[in-house]
């Protein structure tokens, strides 16, 4: 695995806004990462990912970004990153950062050059078209809803953006812009970081005959632009040139965001010539439970659904590209309230670590979302005032204000559900004013249950979802069959269980989970001859599984002599 360090790491995700305030402006800071560096030493973890703390109006918390070369001013100073940097290092940890380059903001240098006139110089860095009988150029919907066209009255022309007015869409097709991307990100890293995420990274190729989308009800009465701006006719081209001009030169690890890739895109993304990216996060697994309105919906998973599209990940990745593996980020609900039980301590504690036992024996680089491991909850705020998420506002404005598709109160619902805010309430790290996160008052509400669920309680317990995600941390470096050995679904008799395997020439895991709170006969579950990597419960109870138990077996393969 030479040159694939990634391959064995575990990633950490910070989300910077909501992770640590040292300055008591109730915004997470640079200078706070820095102060728990060594929790994130100590949790065994081998990279982080910082989101994003470029200098940014903050109209999606970061992801529009007005100035590349600096960080903003509430995270702290460049010398302050570069001092995150040399201290992350030092601990043996590795960093890579959020790179957004669908987009900027509408207050970057570029785009205020940009909207200027027809004739300026920055004119070709974004996408502008000339509207049809004064109105947008195409019926696409915006993925933060309304019109993907904002009208410019200085130009009586559109520019297009795919998240908010504040997010216009950068235009690849434009080689200056290209290049200009490519120096930027030789400058980041050639001062010492260790890779990139890349946000929206199969959006940057458009159809340039920009059709009209079909109208499938997810956006409103607006066309779904999905299919002809995702994965789009250049997205290759442009990532085999980026690869080219700059990730090939540095030993890094990159990570695209992908959503709606097929494992046929994946694997071209990942292909193992590595002449694009290490891996890709795919989405599927987070939209088994979406409805009509994507997202904004009360639906819960069903088991069998989860299970279905992460096996046909394992399988059609194994060999043929490189898998991420996750079930939270700062875009996601909080896992164990999603795909896990909270009715009660019990049933909370054992599900996330059920929940972690099965991601982490998968094949694929693991991430885990600050707060994750401690089992954070979704915080089921009674206030859509208090979901201050610019897409949950717009989606509201369009599903509740003018369509009138839902009313406000279903709305709060689907928001608790699966909105983004659930993942982004402050850090819990202890039982002090605000869990400990600000001395002054948080951006977000902080979730009220931060007496129970802190990282310092965490610590001292042994038997805490802290404790156990570091076992699985520890197992990971110590058994390559984790990291290379195939997977095979199980075949088991109920629809609330789950149980793979994975093989190589040496060595093979068995994993068994029960995704209910009623006990489950699964004959598999043995107590003689077969050694426990991790369980989730102290015993075993021979042909049944308990209320969200997971168990992993391990063992020798015996070679046959003939
Ligand atoms: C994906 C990011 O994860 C999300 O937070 C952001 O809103 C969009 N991309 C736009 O950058």
């Amino acid at each position: 695995m030479k040159g694939q360090w990634w391959k064995k790491a575990v990633v950490y995700q910070i989300y910077p806004q909501s992770f640590c305030d040292s300055d008591g402006d109730g915004i997470g800071d640079l200078k706070g990462i820095i102060k728990k560096l060594d929790y994130i030493k100590y949790l065994g973890v081998d990279v982080i990912w910082l989101s994003p703390v470029y200098r940014s109006p903050k109209a999606d918390n970061g992801y529009d970004i007005s100035d590349y070369y600096s960080i903003s001013r509430e995270f702290g100073s460049m010398d302050e990153f570069d001092l995150l940097v040399k201290e992350v290092h030092a601990r043996g940890i590795r960093i890579i950062m959020d790179l957004v380059v669908n987009h900027t903001s509408d207050e970057h240098p570029w785009f205020i050059e940009s909207r200027k006139s027809v004739s300026n110089p920055y004119r070709e860095y974004y996408i502008w078209r000339a509207g049809k009988e004064n109105q947008p150029p195409n019926n696409w919907g915006s993925w933060f809803n309304g019109s993907a066209w904002e009208y410019d009255s200085a130009t009586d022309m559109y520019y297009l953006h795919i998240f908010s007015k504040k997010q216009p869409d950068l235009n690849w097709e434009n080689a200056t812009v290209r290049k200009e991307i490519y120096q930027m990100m030789d400058w980041w890293l050639s001062k010492g970081i260790d890779g990139f995420r890349m946000d929206v990274i199969s959006l940057i190729s458009k159809k340039q005959d920009f059709p009209d989308g079909r109208i499938t009800g997810t956006y409103g009465s607006y066309g779904d632009l999905t299919p002809l701006c995702e994965n789009g006719p250049k997205v290759h081209k442009y990532l085999k040139e980026m690869n080219r001009e700059v990730l090939s030169k540095y030993d890094i690890m990159t990570v695209g965001e992908t959503p709606n890739a097929s494992v046929q895109d994946a694997a071209e993304y990942t292909n193992s010539e590595g002449t694009e990216l290490n891996m890709v996060f795919q989405f599927e697994h987070v939209m088994v439970d979406y409805g009509k309105y994507g997202k904004y919906t009360k639906n819960r998973y069903r088991v069998s659904d989860l299970i279905r599209v992460l096996s046909k990940w394992q399988e059609g990745l194994y060999e043929n590209g490189w898998n991420s593996l996750y079930l939270e980020n700062h875009d996601q609900p909080r896992s164990v309230s999603r795909f896990g039980d909270t009715s009660n301590e019990l049933f909370w504690n054992k599900s996330a670590k059920m929940l972690a036992t099965c991601l982490f024996m998968l094949q694929g680089t693991p991430y885990i979302y600050q707060g994750q491991e401690i089992g954070m909850t979704n915080p089921m705020f009674d206030s859509l005032e208090d979901y201050p998420d610019i897409e949950a506002k717009q989606t509201y404005d369009l599903l509740v204000k003018q369509e009138k598709v839902m009313s406000a109160a279903d709305f709060l619902s689907c928001v608790q559900n699966l909105g983004r805010d659930n993942a982004r309430t402050p850090m819990q790290w202890n039982t002090e004013n605000n869990a400990g996160f600000t001395k002054g008052t948080p951006w977000i509400k902080v979730n009220e249950n931060y007496d129970r669920i802190n990282v310092k309680r965490q610590i001292d317990d042994e038997d805490s979802i802290l404790n156990y995600y570091r076992k699985l941390i520890e197992l990971r470096k110590i058994h390559d069959i984790i990291s290379d050995g195939k997977y095979e679904l199980l075949e088991l008799n109920s629809e609330n269980l789950w149980g793979y395997q994975r093989r190589n020439e040496y060595e093979q895991i068995e994993v068994y989970a029960n995704f209910s709170s009623f006990v489950v006969v699964c004959e598999y579950i043995k107590n003689e001859n077969k050694k426990v990597l991790i369980s989730n419960y102290k015993d075993i109870r021979p042909g049944l599984l308990r209320p969200y138990e997971a168990i992993v077996y391990y063992e020798k393969v015996i070679k046959s002599t003939n």
